[in-house]
């Protein structure tokens, strides 16, 4: 693997579209124990659209609030800093990952309707197995694909030597990493880095492909690892489509799981998936 293409995908890597401003600053505010909630109507106050579109998000089915939410503050009150959050920044990435990924056999959309799959189930995972310490899953989960919107275009001009070796059985993404020298999982963490995003994020994020790694071990990396492959098993669309995956026994150990509770997962995942990933839908 020659040090120049390497050096080519992380020039793009630097020049990708940054987290637009609301989602960066609302991300900087998580980290501050005393937030008003007058910082974030001053954060969203020169975005109308955006605030509409958090209000839109907030009051969707899926977050199951009975109350009509008219206003960020309220907003704030029942939905909690943290959701909020997580919603400003899945409104300010939908435009950058709502696009056709060369490489990747992703139409407009795909990428997209996967992410908010796997957040889905991401978050799924977390309430059915009351593990509540297990923070910004939703984020992680929508994100951990972002991968591919740089690194689809060097998989597209490699892509027969690639798909030779995947056609052995070999894993698209391990595949990916012998052409290329790195993977969409390892661009991806860059990507995240270069946005400023948490570390538990961007660790989720790096190693959804391999949660054996001995740099993995956090349990938000094993619910992200386990929702995309419950996502990857129904997916119709995409390099993942048709191929059977295997799925590691030590993060099923880790999490304490049982087999016969993802049915119920997939069946979440497959009610909400349309109305979230319309609403989230911000262009
Ligand atoms: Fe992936
Ligand atoms: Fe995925």
């Amino acid at each position: 693997m020659s040090e120049e293409k390497i050096n080519n995908i992380l020039a793009r890597v630097q020049s990708f579209p940054t987290m637009p401003g609301a989602g960066a600053k609302m991300l900087l505010l998580l980290k501050e124990p005393d937030t008003a909630v007058a910082e974030i109507e001053e954060i969203l106050r020169y975005d109308p659209g955006l605030t509409a579109n958090v209000l839109k998000l907030a009051n969707s089915a899926y977050f199951g609030i009975p109350s009509k939410i008219g206003s960020l503050k309220q907003a704030v009150i029942l939905l909690g800093l943290k959701n909020l959050t997580q919603l400003v920044v899945a409104s300010c990435v939908s435009a950058i990952m709502d696009k056709s990924v060369p490489g990747y056999n992703l139409s407009p959309g795909d990428l997209w309707r996967h992410s908010v799959a796997v957040s889905i189930a991401a978050e799924a995972l977390v309430k059915d197995h009351k593990r509540v310490d297990v923070e910004d899953v939703f984020t992680a989960g929508l994100l951990h694909d972002v991968g591919k919107l740089v690194l689809g275009y060097f998989v597209n001009e490699e892509l027969e030597a690639i798909q030779s070796i995947a056609a052995k059985g070999v894993p698209f993404v391990v595949a990916e990493n012998m052409i290329l020298g790195t993977d969409h999982a390892e661009i991806g963490a860059h990507i995240l880095a270069h946005w400023n995003l948490p570390a538990d994020i961007i660790n989720a994020v790096r190693w959804h492909h391999d949660p054996d790694s001995p740099d993995a071990c956090t349990t938000q990396m094993d619910v992200v690892y386990l929702a995309n492959v419950l996502c990857q098993a129904s997916d119709t669309s995409g390099q993942a489509a048709g191929h059977a995956v295997e799925l590691s026994p030590t993060v099923i150990d880790r999490l304490r799981i049982r087999l016969d509770q993802f049915e119920n997962i997939s069946e979440k995942v497959a009610y909400w998936v349309d109305e979230l990933s319309n609403v989230l839908a911000f262009n």
